[in-house]
């Protein structure tokens, strides 16, 4: 069968731009191996949020007593957190699948294969079939990295070491959990599991956690977590995982951690083994796809969208570049704006960011001034944070006025933070900014304050 486009893989990059091309006339084939929705919807971000959506009730019922409340026995769950989060990603997988049929997109559940081209288009072998495309868009995602670190792979294979799919999906709390690798998966299992009791150690190479955040957030984060009783070793070398440990270097010394399970989070890679990307030449750079600002790859017709592309690993960027790479398909110029797309890393306190951090704005050699002030020049936060330590800063360029990163760690970040990534996106001053009118009581107001705090 003929399509103007086939997609292989159904994660955030894929279902998207399936949406769109369908719902824009195009006919398409979407060929999804294992679950619509990718890693994102069925053992990622949605997932890991609805856990630690619980985990932060169970810590306002434990805690209460601050804010005046009183609870006794409270308890969490763990095989009910998880059967919810099956419900709500059952419905909100449905919700996908219902959508792409509304668009007129035909979805194959099989493995796809790129074999060739002829004059018509690109091939592609998928459930004992060959489809052809007069487009190709490659959206496969990523898979969980373990390092070639001895016992890690036997690990895996016993259950004593999980990655961000197994996790998810344990049926106990373990009594204590080592993660490796102090990045957004192991940081926000790491909230989770300490909640729900478990005792955490992390382990991080680098002298930081949570990789290219500001420092000062960073630092901030590790000790709030550090009073919750998380333990973390950087500048630590893991050098073997035994039957029930961790062993691993720090300051020349040989440290042998026992555990109940192991966290591996020590990043992804993207997903192009076996696709056979070969067949039509598609260039690849370190394991992933080569793209432009426009998702097109050095083969005309042929696109690539979502972590495979290895620029930045996060869903909603997955969205926005399938949206230009169908806007491309459909004549419409178009293209991704990197330096405003935010990120977020939902531990309690939560971190949001977008733009440049004072280190890389030094890095590149931007002139910067910066307005760094506490959340609690925020009515709404000191409301409902008692003793938080939360901070808010923008960072504008010097010469030109212009916002160009704003970072928080308090609450609602997750929230607040699109509103920063537009104020960069519209190339918006900090006199333009000083118009705008913020909800009031609301921890927004705190970029507001930030603006006006400005020398
Ligand atoms: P990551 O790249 O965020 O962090 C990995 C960490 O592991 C780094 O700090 C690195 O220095 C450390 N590391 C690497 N090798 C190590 C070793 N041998 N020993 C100790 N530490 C080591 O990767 P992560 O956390 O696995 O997440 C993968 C992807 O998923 C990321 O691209 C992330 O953006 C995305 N993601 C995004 C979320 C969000 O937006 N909230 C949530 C979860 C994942």
């Amino acid at each position: 069968m003929l399509y103007d486009l086939i997609i292989i893989g159904g994660g955030p990059a894929g279902y998207i731009a399936a949406e769109r091309a369908g719902h824009a006339g195009m006919k398409t084939l979407l060929i999804e191996k294992k679950f619509i929705g990718g890693v994102c919807l069925n053992e990622g971000c949605i997932p890991s949020k609805t856990l630690l959506n619980s985990a932060k009730i169970y810590d306002y019922a434990r805690h209460g007593e601050k804010y005046g409340v009183t609870t006794e026995g409270a308890a969490l769950d763990h095989g009910a957190v998880v059967k919810r989060k099956n419900k709500v990603v059952k419905m909100l997988v449905s919700g996908i699948t219902a959508a792409l049929k509304k668009n007129g997109v035909t979805v194959l559940e099989a493995a796809g294969v790129i074999t060739g081209r002829n004059t018509e288009g690109f091939n592609v072998e998928a459930g004992g079939e060959t489809h052809t495309g007069k487009r190709l868009l490659i959206a496969t995602g990523s898979n969980s990295i373990i390092p070639p670190i001895p016992g890690a792979k036997e690990g895996l294979e016993k259950g004593f070491v999980l990655t961000n799919r197994e996790i998810l999906d344990l049926t106990e709390i373990p009594n204590s959990l080592a993660v490796v690798g102090g990045g957004v998966i192991g940081l926000e299992m790491a909230s989770y599991f300490n909640s729900a009791g478990s005792k955490v150690t992390v382990i991080e190479m680098l002298d930081h956690i949570a990789g290219n955040t500001d420092i000062e957030i960073s630092k901030l984060l590790m000790n709030n977590y550090i009073k919750k009783g998380i333990d973390f070793h950087l500048s630590a070398k893991v050098t073997e995982i035994t039957g029930d440990s961790v062993v691993f270097e720090k300051d020349g010394a040989k440290v042998n951690l026992v555990c109940d399970k192991v966290l591996m989070s020590v990043g992804r890679r993207p997903a192009t083994e076996g696709l056979g990307l070969e067949s039509i030449n598609v260039e690849t750079e370190r394991g992933h796809i080569k793209t432009d600002l426009t998702g097109r790859t050095n083969i005309p017709g042929v696109y690539a969208a979502g972590d495979v592309n290895g620029v930045y690993m996060l869903a909603h960027a997955a969205y926005r570049e399938a949206e230009v790479c169908v806007n491309n398909m459909l004549g419409k110029r178009d293209r991704v704006r990197y330096d405003s797309i935010p990120a977020v890393t939902y531990t309690n306190p939560e971190v949001g960011s977008v733009g440049e951090t004072e280190e890389s704005a030094a890095a590149k050699g931007i002139e910067c001034k910066v307005s760094s002030i506490s959340m609690r020049y925020s009515g709404r936060y000191v409301a409902e944070n008692e003793g938080g330590d939360g901070i808010c800063k923008v960072i504008a360029d010097k010469k030109t006025n212009r916002i160009i990163g704003v970072h928080m760690i308090g609450s609602y970040p997750s929230e607040i933070i699109f509103g920063a990534g537009m104020m960069i996106e519209m190339e918006m001053r900090i006199e333009d900014i000083k118009e705008l009118v913020f909800p009031h009581p609301t921890v927004s107001e705190i970029i507001r304050e930030a603006i006006f705090a400005f020398e």
